[in-house]
């Protein structure tokens, strides 16, 4: 029998046997990762949810061999040795506290944080207890960044010089859904803001430290478009739209001396178009499979514990949240565990 090019990919892959992931939520993301982690030849170990019958159900569908009535008794079973958190911005601090006083590593969804200030608590504590702690950004994952990582760093199209990233969704002024609403951490810039500043910080080859925007407000207070600009000390500059209320295809253009990149659906994206100008010429670059999004995520954190080495480009996550910390403190919008 022959084998497949997937197949490969999905023997490559087959590394989730090796920790013991607990998972902390059962929403929809939560989903998507127990099933990626099936699909992947292996299985969650345990979960655990505010409403404990879907955690049951959870752990029916998906084959999870532990539920636990409680959420904190995650952290003290001994067996757990990954802590995957899929449940509201707001609520990441909290758990990711206790899963590495506990000796848990850490993969949780984006926002990792509401602020920096909560980020540096976490990154302490993770560094003190040489713990990995990673945020799930699926761009930092993508074998297609990587790839085009190698391209920019060969220099062949010369100088990062401006890079422009939207990311817009139409949410019904729905005031009472988590969207617009400040008591689950809303607003588009925790909510997709965090996609559209990943990418722009995984091109410029400084943080930027010059920060303006402009930002509308929804009713509730929360931020529901806004522009921001950035400025680093090499003069890159980039520009991100934001919108909760009209829909912007999802477009990173990165522009360079000698020519540009465009990624469409860039927070899973497996291909890319280079455009040269010096000679017209466009180049396709592919790498990785939409559909393993969640798979690159898992196999990269398991490959961080097992090396010791944080290398889920936590730094980036770091800056990123500096970036949108400053920006709320512009804004002077602050969420209720902030005041
Ligand atoms: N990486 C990605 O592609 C991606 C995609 C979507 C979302 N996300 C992120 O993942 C997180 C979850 O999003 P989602 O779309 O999966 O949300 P969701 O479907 O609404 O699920 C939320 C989960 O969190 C639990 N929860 C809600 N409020 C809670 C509270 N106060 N205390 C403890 N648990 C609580 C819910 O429990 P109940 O069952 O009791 O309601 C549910 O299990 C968010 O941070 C979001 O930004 C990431």
């Amino acid at each position: 029998m022959s084998i497949g090019f997937c197949d490969i990919i999905h023997m490559v892959m087959n590394m989730s046997n090796k920790y013991n992931w607990a998972v902390l939520g059962c929403g929809n993301i939560a989903n998507d990762f127990a099933c990626e982690m099936n699909k992947m030849g292996g299985k969650v170990y345990s979960v655990a949810n505010r409403t404990y019958e879907k955690a049951v159900n959870f752990a029916q569908k998906y084959n999870v061999e532990k539920v636990y009535e409680n959420i904190d008794d995650i952290f003290t079973d001994n067996n757990v040795d990954v802590v995957y958190i899929a449940t509201p911005h707001n609520k990441h601090i909290e758990y990711i506290l206790k899963s590495l006083e506990n000796g848990k590593h850490v993969l949780c969804e984006k926002a990792i944080t509401l602020n920096s200030d909560e980020l540096n608590k976490a990154v302490e504590l993770a560094d003190e207890n040489n713990l990995i702690l990673a945020e799930a950004m699926t761009i930092y994952n993508m074998p297609l960044y990587t790839e085009l990582e190698k391209i920019i760093n060969s220099g062949k199209l010369g100088k990062l010089r401006l890079a422009q990233v939207n990311f817009g969704s139409f949410k019904e002024y729905d005031m009472t859904n988590r969207f617009f609403n400040m008591d689950l951490a809303g607003g588009a810039l925790l909510d997709i803001g965090v996609y559209a500043l990943s990418c722009v910080r995984m091109f410029m080859t400084e943080c930027p430290d010059n920060i303006q925007s402009q930002v509308k407000f929804a009713e509730t207070g929360a931020d529901e478009q806004s522009n921001i600009i950035l400025k680093n000390s090499k003069e890159e500059l980039a520009s991100v739209t934001l919108s909760l209320h009209a829909k912007q295809p999802k477009r990173a253009t990165i522009c360079y001396d000698k020519g540009y990149i465009e990624i469409f659906e860039y927070p899973r994206a497996d291909k890319a178009t280079i455009y040269y100008t010096e000679d017209n010429r466009t180049e396709e670059i592919t790498a990785g499979k939409l559909e393993d999004a969640l798979c690159y995520e898992i196999k990269n954190m398991e490959n961080a514990i097992e090396n010791g080495k944080n290398t889920m480009r936590l730094q980036y996550t770091i800056d990123v949240m500096n970036i949108m910390t400053e920006l709320r403190k512009q804004w002077n919008m602050k969420y209720p565990e902030e005041k």
